[in-house]
C-alpha cells in the first residue's frame, strides 16, 4: 500500500492493563477506503487494539499504550489531540446498539449539537443524508420525532451509524456491530457496509468468520495479542500465509 493510499499506520502498538500486556506489538495499516475486518478467537485483542485507535483507553484507570498511531499525518496520541474531536473522525460503533432516550431526530444530531449547529436547515439536510447512507431513510422518514427506543434492534443499530456519520468522519470502528442481532438485521447492516465502503474507511471486527469473507476487503488476523497476518480477504481465507490463520479459519480453534 502506497503511503497516500493509507488512512492510518500504526507501529509497534503495545497495551497493557496494569501490568498484563495485551497486545504485543502491533504494526497495522489501513486504506483510505474500504472494510478491514480484524478476526480472531475470542480474548485475541481485537477490542483492545481498536478502542486504542480513537484513544478510548483514555476513558479507563490503569491501562498504558505505547507504539505510534499515525493518522492522516497527525499523531493521535500526540498532547495536543482533542479527543472529542478525534471521535468524530474516527467514530465508532458498538455491539449493543446504544441509542439515547431521544427522537429519532436528536439521536442523528446529537455530536452537531456538541459542536454548536443550531441552524435548522442545516440538522435537517444532515439528518436526511446521514439516515439515507445508514440505509434507514425510508424506514423512519414519516416518524423522526418518534422514540428511538420505539425501533427494533437491527434499525437503532442502523441510527447509531447514522449519528457517527453525522459528524463526517474519515474512518469508522465497528465492534461486532451485528452480534447482537437477528439474522435479518445482520444482513441489512452488512448491507449498508457494504453500501458505504466506497466513500469510508471502516475496520470491523467480527468473530463470524462468514461475515469477514462476505463484506471486507482485507483481514487481520489476531492471536493472543500478536497479529498473526494481514491481507487481502481473499487470500487469508483461500490460501493463508500462516499455519495458525489456516487453524483458525478451518474451524480447528476459537
Ligand atoms: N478492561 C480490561 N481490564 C483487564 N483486562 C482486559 C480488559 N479488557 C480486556 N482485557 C483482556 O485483554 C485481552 C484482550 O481482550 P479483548 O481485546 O477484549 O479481546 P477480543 O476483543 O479479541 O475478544 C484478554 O485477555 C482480556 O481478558
Ligand atoms: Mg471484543
Amino acid at each position: 500500500m502506497n503511503n497516500q493510499d493509507k488512512i492510518l499506520t500504526t507501529r509497534d502498538v503495545r497495551l497493557w492493563y496494569g501490568d498484563k500486556e495485551a497486545l504485543h506489538g502491533i504494526d497495522l495499516d489501513f486504506p483510505k477506503k474500504g472494510i478491514t475486518a480484524l478476526i480472531g478467537p475470542s480474548g485475541s485483542g481485537k477490542s483492545t487494539y481498536l478502542r486504542a485507535l480513537n484513544r478510548m483507553h483514555d476513558l479507563e484507570e490503569n491501562v498504558t499504550v505505547t507504539g505510534s498511531f499515525t493518522f492522516l499525518g497527525e499523531d493521535i496520541y500526540a498532547p495536543t489531540t482533542d479527543t472529542v474531536d478525534l471521535r468524530k473522525k474516527i467514530g465508532m460503533v458498538f455491539q449493543q446498539p446504544n441509542p439515547f432516550p431521544f427522537s429519532i431526530y436528536d439521536n442523528v444530531i446529537l455530536g452537531l449539537r456538541f459542536s454548536g449547529v443550531k441552524d435548522r436547515k442545516v440538522l435537517d439536510r444532515v439528518v436526511e443524508e446521514s439516515l439515507k447512507a445508514a440505509s434507514i431513510w425510508e424506514e423512519v422518514k414519516d416518524h423522526l420525532n418518534d422514540s428511538a427506543l420505539s425501533l427494533s434492534g437491527g434499525q437503532q443499530q442502523r441510527v447509531s451509524i447514522a449519528r457517527v456519520l453525522a459528524t463526517s468522519p474519515d474512518l469508522l470502528l465497528l465492534d461486532e456491530p451485528t452480534s447482537a442481532l437477528d439474522p435479518v438485521s445482520s444482513h441489512n447492516i452488512e448491507e449498508t457496509l457494504m453500501n458505504l465502503r466506497d466513500q469510508y474507511a471502516m475496520i470491523i471486527v467480527t468473530h463470524s468468520m462468514s461475515q469477514a469473507s462476505r463484506i471486507s476487503d482485507r483481514t487481520a488476523f489476531f492471536l493472543s495479542g500478536d497479529l498473526v497476518e494481514v491481507d487481502d480477504t481473499r487470500k487469508i481465507f483461500l490460501d493463508p500465509a500462516k499455519k495458525e490463520t489456516q487453524d483458525y479459519i478451518s474451524g480447528r480453534f476459537g
